[in-house]
């Protein structure tokens, strides 16, 4: 009897996405395919993969780094972390996020925190869903799966990844030839005026689009409005959404900023129809897969995504609700996620009005440094003596350069721990007794101090109602040096330090 990839992955006790990754990389080798081009698995195939996937180890194993870090005690158990994985995986493929990270690290996480149960009697959350990683990972290995995320942008990508299986392909198809044929004409016509103008409160230094580039998007925005299935027009903001900025002035370096200033050339004119053909059809081919692979999986699968703060989350999902939470929130790092993705927010009129994205930034976890360095000191809200004492030396540091120097930091660093204690409050409701929670999170260095993250989340999520099981070593990321603690009134002596990732994973 020969068998369909997704019962080949049923036999093989693996999900169908897993056995496509191992036969996409080579990691087994592939089966023959029948006259429709569908591929079929023989049992001696099945067993062969089937041996294949029972040899893998998951055995941690010890991360050499420099003898004088205190980090060495860390193990790593997974694959790693970063986005950088996802180029090639689908729907993962099509948003880029700098912050995001890779399909394989959630897939672990799945394989190794998820009860023993059926899969669709499962929910996965994501608290920080970014652009979905642990969402659609979740969805595609047949989980019930809950987000919340409170950027517009990454909220769309969320959405329209979760959902545009369940649109009328053929429509998409017909929607691409429309659009091929309405941009052709409108380019090539030299006396064609778009209608549609470019944004006119996103303000930048210099200007984001060339005037040839800024009239192909024009051109672009002028057919959004033919587009009458909103699901689809959706699905064409966000191709452009994902490409807009490689075709602009500006450039991810990872922070926002003019070409010009990393000293790359301006682009004067770019094939801007092509550029968003072509990612409409990679979301078309993945599309299509999801039929072959999961249609019959996730039938009736619930999949939840919110655009509010992961505070508020009681107010949408029950308690005891969640089999397991995969997450990163905003590292302490004052990345600036809104800033970031204003090009995103303003062309695609997701929040271009002031007062709604400086509430945003308000509810933001750890808020930013900009918004509560010139407060009165902020203090933590619960008691742990190894934060305390942090922060104390923290505020210490450079007093002369007032809330730019130890005190504005400290009171940013207070702020960061008061919400990931906020975070373990709601999360300790909302996982079910025996649940598991994944946190990556990585160390920082503030005014030369190295703050421990992970270790001080870890004993926040103590005092909230969590157990912490493990601190497991993601990746290294690169050194910096920081002050040795004790010295710091004491002339400042420095220390080798490594920016590093970690999990920290807590059960309740
Ligand atoms: C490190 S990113 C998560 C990336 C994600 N793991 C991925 O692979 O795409 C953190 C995300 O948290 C979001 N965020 C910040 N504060 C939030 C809040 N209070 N509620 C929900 N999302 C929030 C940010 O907008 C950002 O997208």
């Amino acid at each position: 009897m020969t068998l369909h990839i997704t019962n080949a992955a049923k036999e093989i006790g693996v999900a169908p996405i897993t056995l496509k990754r191992w036969l996409l990389s080579g990691k087994v080798s592939d089966v023959k395919r029948d006259r429709n081009g569908w591929r079929i698995f023989e049992q001696i195939d099945i067993r062969r993969i089937r041996k294949y996937a029972n040899g893998i180890s998951n055995a941690p194993t010890q991360l050499q780094l420099p003898d004088q870090n205190h980090i060495n005690d860390k193990t790593v158990a997974f694959r790693d972390s970063a986005f950088n994985g996802n180029k090639k995986l689908p729907f993962h493929r099509w948003v880029p996020w700098i912050a995001g990270f890779s399909a394989d690290f959630v897939e672990d996480c799945l394989e190794k925190y998820l009860p023993d149960q059926k899969p669709s009697e499962l929910t996965v959350l994501d608290p920080f869903s970014g652009v979905g990683t642990t969402l659609i990972e979740g969805f595609l290995h047949g989980c019930n799966v809950t987000g919340f995320e409170i950027n517009p942008y990454a909220y769309l990508a969320c959405k329209v990844k979760l959902n545009a299986h369940r649109y009328d392909i053929a429509d998409i198809e017909k929607t691409l030839q429309r659009f091929g044929r309405y941009y052709r004409t409108r380019t090539e016509d030299e006396s064609y005026t778009p209608r549609a103008t470019a944004p006119n409160t996103f303000t930048t230094r210099s200007p984001f689009y060339s005037p040839k580039v800024e009239r192909k998007v024009l051109i672009l925005f002028d057919f959004l409005p033919n587009i009458k299935n909103l699901e689809i027009r959706d699905l064409f903001r966000l191709a452009f959404g994902t490409v807009m900025v490689s075709f602009s002035n500006y450039s991810y370096e990872p922070s926002l900023g003019r070409r010009a200033s990393s000293g790359k050339p301006d682009i004067e004119d770019a094939d801007v129809g092509g550029v968003i053909e072509a990612k409409v059809r990679q979301m078309i081919d993945d599309i299509k897969e999801f039929d072959e692979l999961h249609a019959e999986s996730t039938k009736a699968l619930q999949t939840r995504i919110y655009n509010e703060s992961f505070f508020d989350a009681t107010e949408f999902c029950d308690r005891d609700s969640i089999d397991l939470l995969v997450t990163s929130p905003p590292y302490l790092n004052n990345y600036h996620y809104l800033r970031n993705t204003r090009p995103q927010l303003y062309w695609l009129d997701l929040a271009s009005d002031n007062r709604f994205r400086k509430k945003i930034e308000h509810a933001s976890f750890g808020k930013f440094w900009q918004t509560v360095r010139d407060k009165d000191t902020i203090e933590p809200v619960f008691s742990l003596d190894r934060l305390n004492r942090k922060l104390e030396i923290l505020r210490g540091i450079n007093p002369e350069k007032g809330v730019y120097g130890g005190h504005g930091w400290a009171n940013y660093a207070a702020t960061y721990f008061n919400d990931s204690y906020r975070f373990c409050r709601v999360a300790s409701e909302l996982l079910k007794p025996g649940g598991t929670a994944v946190v990556v999170i990585g160390n920082s260095i503030l005014q030369g101090l190295e703050i421990e993250t992970d270790e001080i989340f870890a004993d926040i999520g103590e005092l909230a109602g969590l157990k912490k099981k493990d601190i497991v070593m993601l990746r290294t990321k690169r050194t910096g040096s920081s002050i040795i603690d004790s010295t710091v009134r004491a002339g400042k002596t420095k220390r080798k330090t490594i920016l590093y990732e970690t999990a920290v994973v807590m059960t309740k």
